[in-house]
């Protein structure tokens, strides 16, 4: 989705396709190869998950960083300048590396949301909807943050005995249910985020 303010630099000018290193400037070739290194990234984080993985601030950073650094050169770093989305303006980002740490100082003390192989998924999809409004909000990268959100939480699903988490239908409009949820999370409204999750939760056969 393109971004508004002060953040166009990263785009080519008058399009939605961020500079790349391959000098792609046609929006259906970047959406697929895109949506590829997605795939892969996704195939490679399932296969090193073991008991040991800790969802820590590497792990969110590492996500973004091994699907996009073939593209971007921001991949894996966090942004250094204010962005807003219509009417939603993210975490500052002045503020940004501060409030990553606060949030991972959190996560950390509920043990990265490793010990929900025995609770419900009512109890999981609060837990998980609370976090990722937090992200949602923090909104850590240039452009990319939606799909690192989800491969995020769609690993800690995973770990605790689910498949990846359901979403139905994401799409970048304004009216769709994931962005009316998101914006609900600049309000610290986390109930519509936690219904979606909740439908989208399935154990793992
Ligand atoms: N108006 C808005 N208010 C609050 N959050 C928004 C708004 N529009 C989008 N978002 C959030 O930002 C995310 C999109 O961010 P970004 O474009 O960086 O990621 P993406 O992976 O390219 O997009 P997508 O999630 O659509 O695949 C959405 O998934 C949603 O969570
Ligand atoms: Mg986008």
């Amino acid at each position: 989705m393109k971004y508004s303010s002060d953040q166009d630099y990263i785009y080519y000018s008058g399009t939605n396709i961020p500079v790349n290193k391959l000098g792609i400037q046609n929006q259906t070739e970047i959406d697929e190869l895109e949506a590829q290194l997605f795939l892969k990234t996704y195939e490679h984080f399932h296969e090193n998950l073991n008991e040991k993985t800790l969802f820590n601030q590497k792990y969110l950073k590492d996500l973004h960083k091994f699907a996009f650094a073939k593209l971007y050169s921001w991949a894996g770093k966090y942004r250094t300048k204010n962005i807003s989305k219509g009417d939603t303006v993210f975490c500052q980002a002045r503020h940004l590396e501060e409030q990553i740490e606060k949030f991972f100082a959190e996560f950390k003390k509920e043990n990265y949301l490793r010990d929900y192989h025995d609770k419900t998924s009512e109890e999981f999809a609060e837990v998980v909807a609370y976090f990722m409004c937090e992200l949602i909000a923090l909104h850590p990268f240039n452009e990319l943050n939606g799909r690192t959100i989800r491969l995020f939480f769609d690993m800690i699903a995973v770990y605790n005995g689910y498949e990846y988490i359901n979403y139905d239908n994401i799409s970048a409009r304004a009216d769709n249910k994931f962005i009316q949820a998101s914006k609900r999370c600049m309000h610290k409204d986390c109930k519509p985020m936690e219904e979606i999750i909740l439908k989208g939760l399935k154990k793992a056969k």
